[in-house]
């Protein structure tokens, strides 16, 4: 089966085309730069450059996977969660693309696609996760770890009482004056070796599968206001240091416990924070500990990418689920 999935929840504007789990072509518009100079994501900007932005990638898509239409078996489209104006414009894309082939449509939501990223053939030796799986789901919206039993049948153990660990880095990015988005520039200072500040890590003798950010930001906060003047490069590295192993631990230590809680042996990271260099050491490490086989796909497939919305709307085709013209975005849609 070959369809073309859509996704603009946020500030990508993204197309790809997918036959099964292999992908043959996957399109990235990214807005970073529309946006950077806010130091976060404008929802009225995000959604105008969706609009100027999608057929061109849907072209793109089509053209890279040397398909027509006429070729495909089924549209997809990201449904939500999301922005609103963003979602929205993927969506009536999708839609548009539907009634005019009469293909078969289906919104999909967002969190779905993160989650069945690890599935996507990407390489032909990439090792692929057999079901059930446990996942971490981290990204700019969302933190959390999930059952993954089926591809249709996924519970949510736990998720963050506040911030997402995604929002975490870039605000505490922002703080710190290092631009936006935060995660990519923590990871690379992180990376380096030296000296690191002891930041809190919330729930963390708890057995729930539970996160908050909230305290790790304002103790960064904290710990920045009591320096004289602004931090120099060297307490900079170390409170970035410090920062970034306080949210992997305990990234790491929930999803790895709710893995031996419920005997499931494959952990999944997913989401943007995923791409995080030192999330996937230490999960490696710890996995490796407790016998547990770590999947951690490429970075592409952890933030925000189409082929994972065209795989898990595919898999909803192949079971018969249709949407109609009339579904409408969805700003919050949990699992
Ligand atoms: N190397 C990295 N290390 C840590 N964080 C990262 C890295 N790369 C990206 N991120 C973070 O990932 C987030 C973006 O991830 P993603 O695209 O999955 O989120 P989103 O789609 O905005 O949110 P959601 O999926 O919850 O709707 C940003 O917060 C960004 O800072
Ligand atoms: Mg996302």
């Amino acid at each position: 089966m070959i369809v073309l999935g859509i996704e603009s929840s946020c500030d990508e504007t993204a197309a790809s085309v997918v036959d099964g789990n292999r992908v043959l072509s996957d399109v990235v518009s990214s807005q970073v730069d529309v946006h950077k100079i806010y130091g976060g994501v404008v929802p009225e900007l995000a959604s105008r450059n969706h609009i100027v932005s999608v057929a061109p990638v849907i072209e793109t898509a089509l053209k890279e996977a040397n398909t027509s239409l006429s070729d495909l078996d089924g549209i997809v489209a990201t449904s939500g969660p999301g922005l609103l104006g963003s979602l929205v414009i993927g969506l009536q894309a999708a839609k548009t693309l539907s009634y005019a082939t009469q293909l078969p449509f289906v919104g999909v939501n967002h969190l779905r696609g993160h989650l069945l990223a690890a599935r996507i053939q990407d390489e032909t030796d990439t090792p692929i996760p057999e079901f059930p799986y446990m996942a971490l789901l981290a990204s700019g919206g969302h933190t959390g770890v999930y059952h993954v039993r089926d591809w249709n049948d996924i519970e949510c153990l736990g998720e963050t009482r506040d911030d997402a660990a995604g929002e975490a880095f870039d605000k505490v990015a922002k703080l710190l004056g290092l631009g936006y988005p935060g995660g990519p520039v923590i990871d690379r200072m992180a990376a380096t070796e030296g000296d690191e500040i002891s930041f809190p890590q919330a729930l963390r003798q708890k057995k729930s599968y539970e996160f908050s950010f909230s305290g790790v930001k304002t103790a960064v906060a904290q710990h920045v206001h009591a320096i004289d003047g602004a931090p120099g490069e060297s307490e900079m590295f170390a409170i970035v240091r410090g920062f970034q192993k306080s949210v992997v631990e305990i990234l790491v230590r929930k999803v790895v416990l709710a893995a031996r809680q419920k005997q499931v042996s494959r952990v999944v990271l997913a989401g943007g924070v995923a791409a995080n260099s030192g999330l996937r050491a230490h999960a490696a490490e710890i996995c490796t500990q407790n016998d547990l086989t770590l999947f951690a796909p490429p970075r592409k497939r952890c933030t925000d990418n189409a082929s994972m919305i065209a795989y898990a709307g595919l898999l909803s085709l192949q079971a018969g689920e249709r949407s109609g013209f009339d579904i409408s975005p969805k700003a919050n849609w949990p699992l």
